[in-house]
């Protein structure tokens, strides 16, 4: 394991989460009641993705073989990803800022914040946990389209300016996080948003959200509020589509989407927060 500097043991996250710092073995000693939360979630989680999530996610999941019991350890993820698409793990404190997040993905490196959400907040969580890192995202980073896909992402991110920062994390939301795919055996769940979330498993497939076809331009000017369902969802024909967009002039569309302006948002605004 990399990056277990110490003196990020003190920082907490924004709601106040610590995350566990690995061992000299690169191993994190995880108590009793995370192992349980992270059992329960996976319990929940695997009986509700039965028929809504994409064969690629099962392929990985297989591969990855997640513990149930446990909160899995990095070094063993990172085995199976490294030998899958060349992606790994990195252990994070936190949230990261956007530069560190998008070199991290140039490098086909992961950000997992080492830390597990408490009973309390089993369904609803303000930042991302290794549950969500692990289980909702680490089965389709061993899928070449997708793999390739979330690097290419890193790389021109890291390249950008923060206006066009702000386009390209539209597109990543509406892909890794909130996508869906058409497969032979019906529509299916692919973004880790959806797949680590009960509510949003069902919510995403129901006939509740508009379900568009993916149309990259059209998912640069998407506004999005990330707490809340997501009112609309783009749909792939494929997830090699994800691989073709990765050899297309991103940029491009991201300057084409920042001319043509954002869509009207399909949602209230977010409460103004009392201090
Ligand atoms: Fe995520």
């Amino acid at each position: 394991m990399t990056s277990s500097n110490p003196h990020l043991s003190d920082v907490a996250s924004k709601t106040g989460y610590r995350a566990r710092l690995p061992d000299e073995n690169g191993r994190i000693d995880w108590p009793e009641q995370d192992n349980a939360t992270w059992h329960t979630l996976m319990q929940r989680q695997l009986g509700m993705l039965e028929g809504r999530v994409c064969q690629e996610y099962l392929d990985g999941l297989e591969r990855l073989a997640l513990p149930e019991d446990r909160v899995p350890q990095l070094a063993d993820i990172d085995r199976v990803l490294q030998a899958s698409t060349g992606w790994q793990t990195a252990q994070v404190p936190a949230l990261i800022p956007f530069n560190t997040f998008f070199e991290l993905l140039a490098n086909r490196r992961f950000p997992v914040a080492t830390f597990i959400r408490t009973p309390e907040e089993l369904d609803y969580l303000k930042e991302p946990d290794i549950f969500h890192e692990i289980f909702g995202h680490c089965p389709m980073l061993t899928n070449p389209a997708f793999a390739e896909f979330t690097a290419t992402y890193g790389r021109l991110g890291l390249a950008a300016e923060p206006k066009e920062r702000v386009y390209l994390a539209r597109l990543y939301w509406m892909t890794v996080e909130f996508g869906l795919v058409d497969t032979p055996a019906g529509r299916r769940i692919y973004g880790g948003g959806i797949i680590s979330s009960p509510k949003e498993t069902l919510h995403a497939l129901s006939d509740v959200p508009e379900h568009l076809p993916f149309d990259p331009i059209e998912a640069l000017r998407t506004p999005y509020r990330i707490d809340i369902l997501q009112p609309l969802y783009y749909v792939l024909d494929d997830l090699s589509t994800l691989h073709e967009l990765s050899q297309q002039d991103i940029m491009g569309m991201v300057h084409k989407a920042m001319e043509l302006g954002l869509h009207e948002p399909r949602f209230e605004p977010a409460p103004k927060k009392t201090a």
